[in-house]
């Protein structure tokens, strides 16, 4: 299949379309910044201002990755529009867009504009799958790569994330890019919930950084929408857990990929999950694991939660 993947040079894109060229399809990568890489063609494009888009011309799938956080309306949701115009004049089969579990209903003005490119690819003419994840794991190493070099960072009081090992994401979007239009398929998220602030301390522990965490009580819907556990979905076991991984990701490796092989073991075999929860959570799934003997057990006791998994099986290893 020859497929076009926008945003194909950030952290997922690159996975994505390593993993596609690997299973024997005709991958191009499409950003502002994509390079060629091994088997992997790369044109220019700007969601921005549609710059690049007769690029689509000649594809069958079009994987919609491209975003920005700090230009969600340009990016996200005009740009999104642009893209959907012209896979439909390009006569593209299929367009598979990712976005984020959650983004219903979300105060966020990112999640608003996730939500509202969800809207413009079902109404599009172009036959589509929409799959929503979980963070990745390189979130919290970016966010924290991000703050000012001051002495304290704040951190959200409350607040859990189910982080997600991106090659998993690559893994069921080569898939999905297989198994043509689908809809909106079940959401992705991670094997366990870890608090935010643990997140924050491994990574600051592995960048072997000094900061003092201080507790950021957020008041009003954004606050709750960020504990209320909407953000949360059905685990799937695949892939490396939080608890397993090197908080030292050093994510601008990781987004040139030098780090890709090393950082990611063998996928665990399991189902993928088959229902959509759509960021609700029952208190059932989340549940911890009643056995908790084993080393990695005890580190959940202390700041993870384990999950049981689709398949029935306990989450601890
Ligand atoms: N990261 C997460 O935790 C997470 C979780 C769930 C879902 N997702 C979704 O998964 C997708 C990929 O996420 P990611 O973390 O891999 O993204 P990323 O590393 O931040 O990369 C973003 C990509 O978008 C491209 N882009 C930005 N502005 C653009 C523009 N004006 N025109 C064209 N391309 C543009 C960037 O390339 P250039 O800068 O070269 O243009 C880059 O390739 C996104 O849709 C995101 O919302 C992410």
């Amino acid at each position: 299949m020859r497929v076009l993947i926008t945003g194909g040079s950030g952290e997922l894109g690159i996975r994505l379309s390593r993993l596609l060229a690997e299973r024997g399809h005709v991958a191009t990568v499409a950003s502002r910044s994509a390079r060629p890489m091994r088997d992997v063609a790369a044109v220019e494009m700007d969601l921005a201002t549609g710059a690049g888009v007769e690029s689509l011309a000649g594809h069958d799938t079009v994987v919609h990755l491209a975003s920005n956080p700090f230009e969600a309306q340009r990016v996200d949701v005009e740009g999104t529009q642009r893209l959907v115009d012209a896979a439909a004049a390009a006569g593209v089969d299929h367009l598979l867009a990712v976005s984020i579990v959650g983004v219903d209903d979300h105060p966020y003005p990112y999640y608003r504009a996730k939500a509202e490119m969800e809207r413009i690819v079902q109404k599009g003419d172009v036959p589509w799958t929409i799959l929503r994840a979980t963070q990745f794991h390189s979130l919290v190493p970016r966010f924290v790569d991000m703050l000012p070099a001051v002495g304290f960072v704040p951190v959200p009081r409350g607040v859990s994330l189910q982080p997600i090992d991106v090659a998993v994401v690559a893994e069921r979007l080569a898939e999905l890019v297989e198994a043509g239009p689908s809809g909106r398929v079940a959401d992705l998220g991670g094997p366990e919930i870890v608090p935010l602030r643990k997140m924050v301390e491994d990574v600051l522990g592995a960048k072997r950084l000094r900061r003092l965490i201080v507790p950021l009580p957020l008041p009003g819907g954004l606050g709750t929408a960020l504990r209320d556990g909407r953000m949360l979905s059905t685990p799937t076991q695949r892939g490396q857990r939080w608890s397993d991984h090197e908080a030292g990701i050093n994510p601008a490796r990781d987004r040139v990929g030098r780090l890709s092989a090393p950082a990611t073991k063998p996928s665990r075999s399991a189902a993928w999950p088959t229902s959509s929860r759509s960021g609700s959570r029952s208190s059932n799934a989340l549940a911890p694991s009643r056995t908790m003997r084993s080393p990695s057990a005890r580190k959940t006791e202390m700041g993870t939660r384990a999950l049981p998994a689709v398949d029935g099986q306990a989450t601890t290893s």
